[in-house]
């Protein structure tokens, strides 16, 4: 007889849907724990901006089960920026510690990416931090391959 354990969010009715402004304690508490830094005043003006549905170009998604949000996922669809056709970007995902590679992070990809398709678009971008070999080894798991730009900076005085 198998012993009872802790059941993952995938196993579990995992929800992704739109966000919600009620959402929003959780998702600075995820963004906290990932990135050490509380920035409220940032989420609520980006909810302002992505959250609720409001358009179908700019979609914040998150993922629950029972009534814990396990990750968010952001982006939205540019045109004909940087020379290229439109296209999805993701720009920010994150997934509870706990909550951790039992799927979550799949499925909202896999959910952001059907709303780009819904909105008309057929390829999805991202741009990540050359040594955060975590959120590469995720993307390149989602068939996500080298893309052709290099990003460019510098100190402005
Ligand atoms: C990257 C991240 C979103 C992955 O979420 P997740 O729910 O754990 O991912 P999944 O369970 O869907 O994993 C899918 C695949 O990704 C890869 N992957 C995920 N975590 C991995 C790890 N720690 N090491 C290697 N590969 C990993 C695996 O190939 C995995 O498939 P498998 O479980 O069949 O092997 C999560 O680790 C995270 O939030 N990391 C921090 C993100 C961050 O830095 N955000 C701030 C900047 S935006």
């Amino acid at each position: 007889m198998s012993t009872p354990q802790a059941q993952s969010p995938a196993a579990q009715e995992l929800r992704v849907r739109q966000a919600e402004a009620s959402d929003l304690g959780q998702v600075i508490a995820i963004d906290a724990e990932v990135t050490g830094l509380e920035k409220t005043d940032y989420w609520y003006e980006l909810f302002h901006r992505y959250g609720g549905g409001r358009t179908r170009q700019r979609l914040f998604l998150v993922a629950e089960y029972g009534d814990a949000i396990q990750g968010f996922i952001i982006g939205e669809i540019r045109d004909w920026e940087f020379g290229s056709a439109p296209c999805g970007w993701v720009y920010g995902l994150s997934v509870r510690n706990s909550a951790r590679l039992a799927g979550v992070g799949a499925r909202m990809l896999d959910a952001i990416c059907d709303g780009f398709r819904h909105a008309g678009v057929h390829k999805v971008r991202t741009l990540l931090g050359r040594d955060n070999s975590l959120v590469l080894s995720f993307f390149r798991s989602q068939g996500m391959m080298a893309a052709p730009f290099i990003p460019l900076e510098k100190d402005l005085d």
